[in-house]
């Protein structure tokens, strides 16, 4: 193989970009002050802290001071969902999400449901969406929140923010989204889309790990979880990041369009090559309203477990599930959720794309992909074809 790796696991995370790495490194041997001491050192911390808050906030169309900085998308997840449940106690107990969710949220919502909230977990139809009626019908008086993702990191699917947003608005229901996976990747516009709270992280998108944010509209009150020091508006407390936060911030202002129709491109050779093998399918919907670095595939006969293992043989990353959390042997929740069975759930392989991906590393896996595929189907009870 010409290559030394063959990476589509970019839905996990990614590499940080060479550029944002330059920018990130002064923060931490020159420019290491806290941001909240008082001397004109931290200043340069302090300058470069909301610098970045300005740059994330421009990004989703948002105001300066309507973003919170978190250690990543699973405490800003956290951080949404109980600091909105608890703050808002006296008005209702229900909640409500998806089967497809992030484990962050669902685990979340578990947790509220062991403090006496009520969650409704809505269906979603074959290729992942929600539909907007069944929505309509779930909320109650009771409802404070309705949290629902926005790309999904398994199936890629995009749900339609703005509809979504818009009943809630509608029914005076607050209205979170997680945007981890589509962050950079898809338009976002928090006003346009009628969101009151939404979740971002840098690792997916070449910044670096253990940073993120909660986007929370002017006005929402929330109870913070993370006691201490004051910082982020006594909203997360604790120093801030500042290396992480300058990186995600230039991560942020290096995305661009044009990485994402390379994407696009290469994602639409994958899937293509793919379904040309007899017996596979693809899982989750094709075109725009799919992430456009998202490919999901199940082959009839085939363990997704022991494909990815034939993939790594060659160096090539994939992911079956959902690689974000601790390795699982049950089938995946998304995938379950819009209908495979047991065993077409265990046969999906996720590869996920970087702009970092070349045509040539399509080309490969196009060349490899069908004969791991034909020697698992030699071990196949369930393949006659
Ligand atoms: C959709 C989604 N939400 C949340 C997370 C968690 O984010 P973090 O790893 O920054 O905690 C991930 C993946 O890691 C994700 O894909």
């Amino acid at each position: 193989m010409r290559f030394k790796r063959v990476y589509l696991d970019n839905g996990a995370s990614t590499n940080v970009d060479p550029k944002v790495l330059e920018v990130m490194l002064p923060y931490f041997t020159e420019k290491y002050a806290n941001a909240s001491s008082g001397h004109t050192f931290a200043q340069e911390s302090k300058n470069a802290l909301e610098n970045s808050r300005k740059i994330i906030a421009k990004s989703i169309n948002a105001k300066t001071d309507e973003i919170i900085f978190t250690s990543g998308g699973t405490e800003a997840n956290n951080l949404a969902l109980k600091g909105i449940a608890f703050q808002n106690k006296d008005k209702g107990n229900h909640i409500i999400t998806t089967k497809i969710d992030h484990s962050c949220v669902l685990e979340s919502c578990k947790w509220l449901e062991s403090q006496g909230f009520k969650v409704t977990y809505l269906d979603v139809d074959e290729e992942g969406f929600v539909n907007p009626t069944d929505l309509k019908k779930a909320i109650t008086d009771k409802t404070i929140i309705v949290s629902i993702i926005h790309g999904n990191n398994e199936i890629g699917i995009i749900q339609d923010l703005e509809t979504l947003g818009k009943i809630c608005r509608e029914k005076g229901v607050l209205f979170h989204t997680d945007a981890c996976q589509s962050y950079t990747k898809t338009e976002i516009d928090v006003k346009k889309q009628n969101v009151d709270l939404m979740t971002l992280n840098s690792h997916k998108i070449h910044g670096p790990k253990g940073v993120g944010a909660l986007y929370i509209k002017d006005g929402i009150k929330i109870t913070p979880w993370q006691h201490g020091g004051g910082h982020e508006k006594g909203l997360r407390a604790g120093t801030e990041n500042i290396h992480g936060i300058v990186g995600f911030a230039e991560a942020v202002k290096i995305a661009n369009k044009k990485h994402v129709e390379h994407m696009i491109e290469l994602r639409d050779k994958l899937i293509n090559g793919a379904l040309e093998i007899k017996g596979s399918r693809l899982n989750g919907p094709r075109g725009n309203k799919r992430l456009c670095n998202n490919v999901n595939l199940s082959f009839k006969g085939v363990e997704g477990e022991a494909l990815g293992g034939y993939l790594d043989s060659k160096n090539i990353c994939s992911s079956t599930g959902s690689a974000c959390s601790t390795r699982s042997l049950e089938p995946s929740h998304v995938l379950k959720a819009i209908g495979l069975s047991n065993e077409e759930a265990n046969g999906s392989v996720r590869l996920t794309l970087s702009r970092f991906n070349t045509e040539e590393e399509i080309d490969y896996v196009l060349k490899v992909l069908p004969k791991f595929v034909k020697k698992l189907r030699g071990f196949s009870a369930i393949w006659k074809g």
